[in-house]
């Protein structure tokens, strides 16, 4: 027994090699972690329990040696005490590139994470697709694309994009909920850099191309950017204490003890007095939520809509709020896409959704028709309609046009929604719509100035507030914005049993 001790005690010490030492020095100097160095940082201490250690490739050529794990480490670990499963891809061993034996562990901890009802964190540094197996490395790509899909909205499904990712490599991430990268050591692209430059002569380095601050401030892959692998990975264990284990799992409760009752006098003065005053929205969520908290989910791409999780009275929320700072908070095609993919994330989830509303309208022009502004607005409003989970809003001030509808109205299915005094709920802006509806007469007048001026402050006075929506029910109260918080609070506990259902279908046709 002693003699087979010792050969697994030698055959555990191989399966952590990896590549060798002279590769992973040259990870080091990168400024990278190595895939089980970056198992300890993610997971709780002493957690991780490894799968499938002594897999082998099962292609090698002729005199190679195998390489126990074949370029990446699976298992299970704890977040917070909480199961998660993870797979960690090895970049020391021909590149984390995947074989069909490397795809055949990471499917194995998919099906696990699935089965056991648990979140399926996947660190990706490879290469894609390995080269020297061919076919069946791609087929290995397929049956992880498959697990991602069937995955999607049972468990939550987390990528982190620790080195050159191409090829296959970015497509399971694609299809998982959250993308975090690394600045200066992470990419991901289709094609790199010289495939570009061969295919459409353009010179273009890999940080431009792909680099963390591309794919979080204007392709929108990304939904996060960090400085380091250190920062990228907190950030991780950061998102578990929003977000339950899998779709029937409440959310974990946040520990704050932030009084539910409290009230906050700076909400009276945050909103300008001017409807043109931009504000920043990001102040009004943190002064209403649990601690000022407030996890920000992409928060350098389209930044005319805030989205991200926060805790409220403990209860884990998810936060969609116009952002009249940037574009007025005006809705356009990336703001519509934002808060869609989020929106269905909450909704997946069991987190209820607040909405905190001041926009003008959707982006009129030209290249906003063009890009298909229709169809990707219509993400955005089909995504609020699917969604069963609690749904409160807050109009802080305009509540404008299409827009109106579209952010959480009661019309669809709304279940509480509150407005501030300050909120102008209307088909458009005063002076936009006196302009249709009195151009005639205001060009005739003796003083045309004088009489735009008399017909918008007659049309604000009728229209632009939020009494003739509340008139009708379509606001449930006009509050004063300090209660805001102890309203929400207690309008969440009251829709804690909420039951909603969509009819019985294969799947409605989100308009793609
Ligand atoms: C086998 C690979 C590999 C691969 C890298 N290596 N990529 N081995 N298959 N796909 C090996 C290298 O030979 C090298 O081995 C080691 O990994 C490190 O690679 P380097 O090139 O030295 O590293 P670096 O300079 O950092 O460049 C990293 C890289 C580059 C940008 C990822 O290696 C690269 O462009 N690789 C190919 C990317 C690619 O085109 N993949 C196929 C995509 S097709 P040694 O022994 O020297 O350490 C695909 C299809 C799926 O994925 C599609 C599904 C939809």
């Amino acid at each position: 027994m002693r003699e087979k001790l010792d050969r697994l005690a030698r055959a555990r010490v191989a399966a952590e090699e990896g590549g060798g030492v002279e590769r992973l020095a040259a990870q080091h100097a990168k400024g990278k972690l190595s895939a089980r160095e970056r198992l300890d940082v993610l997971l709780d201490e002493g957690s991780f329990v490894e799968l499938d250690r002594f897999v082998t490739s099962r292609s090698l050529g002729e005199g190679e040696a195998p390489i126990y794990g074949d370029g990446v480490v699976t298992g299970y670990g704890r977040i917070d005490g909480r199961l998660v499963y993870v797979f960690s891809q090895d970049f020391t061993v021909f590149g984390g590139s995947l074989s069909e034996a490397h795809a055949a562990k990471i499917c194995k901890v998919m099906d696990l994470a699935l089965r056991n009802g648990a979140p399926m964190i996947g660190l990706n540094d490879s290469g894609g697709a390995r080269i020297q197996e061919g076919v069946v490395s791609l087929g290995g790509y397929a049956d992880i694309f498959l697990r991602n899909t069937m995955a999607s909205g049972v468990i939550p499904q987390i990528s982190a994009i620790l080195g050159p990712c191409a090829g296959g490599a970015v497509y399971s991430p694609a299809i998982t909920d959250f993308i975090y990268m690394v600045r200066k050591t992470s990419y991901m692209f289709v094609t790199g850099p010289n495939v570009v430059k061969t295919v459409t002569h353009e010179d273009v380095t890999m940080e431009q191309l792909g680099g963390a601050d591309t794919h979080a401030g204007t392709s929108g892959v990304a939904h996060f950017a960090h400085d380091s692998e250190l920062e990228t990975l907190h950030a991780i264990r950061q998102l578990f204490r929003f977000v339950p284990s899998n779709n029937v799992d409440d959310p974990p409760r946040g520990a704050s003890t932030d009084p539910a009752g409290r009230r906050d006098e700076a909400l009276l003065s945050l909103v300008p007095d001017h409807p043109n005053q931009p504000y920043d929205m990001r102040e009004v969520l943190k002064r209403i939520v649990d601690d000022g908290e407030f996890y920000e989910v992409q928060p350098d791409y389209a930044a005319n809509i805030l989205v991200g999780f926060a805790h409220l009275g403990g209860h884990s929320v998810g936060i969609v709020a116009n952002q009249p700072a940037v574009l007025a908070g005006v809705l356009d095609i990336e703001a519509s896409l934002k808060a869609a993919r989020f929106v269905r994330f909450c909704d997946c989830f069991n987190i209820p959704i607040i909405t905190f509303e001041d926009v003008p309208g959707f982006l009129p022009g030209v290249a906003q028709e063009h890009g298909g502004i229709i169809k990707h607005g219509a993400k955005l409003l089909y995504a609020y309609c699917e969604a069963t989970v609690p749904k409160l809003t807050v109009i802080t001030r305009k509540a404008y046009g299409g827009a109106y509808d579209v952010m959480s109205s009661k019309h669809i299915r709304g279940d509480v929604n509150l407005a501030w005094p300050t909120a102008e709920i209307a088909v458009m802006g005063p002076k936009g719509a006196v302009e249709i509806l009195y151009r005639k007469e205001i060009a005739s007048a003796a003083d045309p100035a004088a009489a735009l001026d008399a017909r918008v402050a007659d049309y604000t006075e009728r229209f632009a507030n939020p009494y003739t929506a509340a008139a009708r029910g379509y606001v449930d109260d006009i509050i004063d914005p300090r209660d805001t918080r102890p309203r929400l609070i207690d309008a969440l506990s009251t829709l804690r049993g909420k039951r909603d259902r969509n009819p019985p279908r294969k799947h409605g046709n989100l308009p793609l």
